[in-house]
């Protein structure tokens, strides 16, 4: 453990906004295609730095629903991206205890996507080191509808009492059923938005931006935020002294 982080306060759940990677590359004259495969390495040095941590779950934005809008070929190598890096880091995440999941609507990714995410998530089932989820044709909105839609599907059925839809209901009918909410955000590359990402999720999270672009973000920008996020007081709404006095 670095010496200035405190091993009680770990966050259980980190969630990054891996942004960056297209500016990075066009910075040293590359192509977008570049700067996401060099993300792939920030991916595992980060990923091994939660473990080595005690971060139970590392949430990774990689595709908004949003990201269709992009050009088809950056789209078509970021999907072939995918599948070649399942394909080579499957054995290290078994060996690292790593167990894989997605949330986001799946279902419209390649074919060839969603067998090796089927086959990462199966393989990786058994693992309780850390849970890594990937965000894939993701937007939180959607999320939100789709949530609602299945309540309302069981208010309609007669399995779920209007006055019994409450907040854990909600949670439960989310992508993110079952995973605790995340106490701290990361975004790289400066930007200061949440972009449609776990909007429900967040409501107390920290959020901690760096200027660093993703393809940079090593062992060490991970400690300044989880040091960053061990000075904040989390008061849930509650005054300073009364957190206080409960610690
Ligand atoms: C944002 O940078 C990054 C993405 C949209 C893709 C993130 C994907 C990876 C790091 C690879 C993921 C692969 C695995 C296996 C997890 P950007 O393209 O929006 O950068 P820009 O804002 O500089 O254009």
């Amino acid at each position: 453990m670095p010496k200035q982080l405190d091993s009680s306060n770990i966050p259980k759940h980190i969630a990054i906004i891996m942004d960056g990677n297209g500016r990075w590359a066009r910075a040293k004259g590359q192509d977008r295609l570049y700067g996401h495969s060099s993300g792939v390495d920030s991916v595992r040095e980060t990923l091994k730095a939660a473990v080595e941590f005690g971060v139970k779950h590392l949430t990774l934005y990689a595709f908004s629903a949003e990201n269709w809008g992009r050009p088809q070929q950056e789209i078509d190598g970021l999907m072939e991206l995918l599948v070649a890096s399942i394909h080579g880091e499957l054995p290290a995440l078994n060996e690292r205890g790593v167990r894989f999941s997605t949330i986001g609507d799946v279902s419209r990714l390649p074919s060839a996507c969603i067998d090796s995410l089927t086959d990462a998530v199966n393989s990786t089932a058994k693992n309780d080191k850390i849970n890594l989820i990937l965000a894939l044709n993701y937007s939180s909105r959607e999320e939100i509808v789709s949530a609602t839609k299945k309540i309302v599907q069981r208010v309609l059925d007669g399995s779920l009492a209007l006055d019994d839809i409450n907040l854990q209901e909600f949670q439960q009918a989310l992508y993110t059923a079952n995973i605790p909410d995340p106490e701290l955000v990361i975004r790289t590359s400066g930007e200061h938005r949440v972009s449609n990402f776990l909007l429900w999720q967040l409501a107390y999270a920290e959020l901690h931006f760096t200027p660093v672009f993703w393809p940079e973000f090593r062992r060490e920008h991970l400690v300044e935020a989880i040091y960053d996020y061990q000075r904040r007081e989390r008061r849930f709404g509650k005054t300073s002294e009364q957190v206080i006095l409960e610690k």
